[in-house]
């Protein structure tokens, strides 16, 4: 492992009024998308739209440092025959690449599940990066409410310690596989939002699921110099009858991180997760709003920075330029709350 390179990837990332694209739906999730704006989720259709977001150039150059892509993405090629890698390089941006194979029922936690995709990671590692992949994804899963599980759970006793130590276990495996494979790995411990349990539970649960994610870092001597951390955001249940204000979630999110993630951790890159386009922009900018912070916080949003240009294209190729300014401004306003710059206004005046 040369690990000053993997720091010099890591940093790139996070790279100031820099975010990473999330691209990485699996074909399943991706015609999800794809069913709500009446597309047909084909092979063809899963290019040229990614194709659209890689040919933004505005938003590419300026305001993505890298994009977390799909195994089937990895090797296609656009329309005139590049190889979409490319066209992201050719950006000046990173490629990635998500590794985990999905999650699977945890036995013995009814309703929980755990990531897998271990196997043969190593040999996938190194196809990947001989592709171009710099960077690497992996996506824990821990569930407050229950409500993903299987039959008979109803969220009491979620999440049991089992799930949080097999998937920090996991997370920290893959970690120490990719730098190994000189692949910076993006750490996901996800804690979902669904539910309607208070700001305070969201807090708790992922404060233990951070402690326990850096302990496993730290027993499989994974380099924090040579990672990035992609955690949830500190907010209110989706169903929820109180929803935090702004200001706390930033608050709240900014002082767990602070007690559990070291200083060493080059950046933390946000995963938005359910929330909307605005929210998840407007919390981003309330904690760079409160500075003064050992890391850089970004964005690696993949709904919040898509679900506009996904709208605004719809499948149509005479909506690609539409499509893009969509994306544009969305990557803008998500740099500038990189940089705690943002104002709603702005979002009017774009609209
Ligand atoms: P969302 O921003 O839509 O949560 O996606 C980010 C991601 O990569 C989840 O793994």
């Amino acid at each position: 492992m040369n690990l000053a390179d993997l720091n010099k990837v890591a940093r790139a990332m996070v790279a100031p009024g820099k975010g990473i694209l999330a691209a990485d739906e699996s074909t399943g999730t991706i015609k999800k998308r794809f069913d709500a704006i009446n597309v047909a989720s084909t092979e063809d259709s899963r290019r040229d739209y990614r194709e659209m977001l890689f040919r933004s150039s505005e938003a590419m150059s300026r305001y993505i440092s890298g994009v977390i892509l799909y195994d089937e993405t990895i090797w296609q090629k656009a329309k005139d025959g590049t190889p979409l890698v490319k066209l992201i390089e050719q950006a000046g941006a990173i490629p990635g690449i998500k590794v985990d194979e999905g999650t699977q029922p945890l036995p013995n936690c009814p309703g929980e599940l755990v990531t897998v995709g271990l196997d043969r990671l190593a040999e996938r590692l190194k196809k990947y990066y001989d592709a171009g992949a710099r960077f690497a994804k992996w996506r824990a899963v821990i569930d407050i409410a229950g409500g993903t599980g299987g039959p008979g759970t109803d969220g009491r006793g979620i999440p049991t310690m089992t799930a949080i130590d097999v998937n920090a276990h996991a997370l920290a495996r893959y970690a120490a596989l990719c730098q190994a494979a000189q692949i910076v790995p993006i750490v996901e411990p996800e804690v979902l939002m669904d539910g309607d349990h208070d700001i305070e539970r969201c807090y708790e649960v992922t404060k233990r699921v951070l402690n326990k994610t850096f302990q496993e870092l730290r027993v499989q001597r994974v380099a924090l110099e040579g990672m990035v951390l992609k955690p949830n955001m500190v907010v209110s249940g989706k169903k929820s009858a109180k929803q935090a204000s702004v200001e706390e979630v930033a608050e709240k999110t900014v002082r767990l991180l602070k007690n559990c993630v070291p200083a060493a951790v080059p950046g933390i890159a946000f995963l938005s997760g359910g929330q909307s386009d605005e929210e998840a922009t407007a919390h981003l900018n309330a904690m760079n709003a409160i500075g003064g912070l050992p890391w850089p916080l970004t964005f690696s949003y993949g709904r919040a920075l898509q679900a506009a240009p996904q709208k605004a294209w719809s499948g149509r190729s005479e909506n690609v330029a539409a499509g893009q300014r969509a994306f544009s401004h969305r990557a803008r306003m998500n740099s500038l709350a990189s940089k705690g710059e943002w104002q709603a206004e702005l979002e009017k005046k774009a609209a």
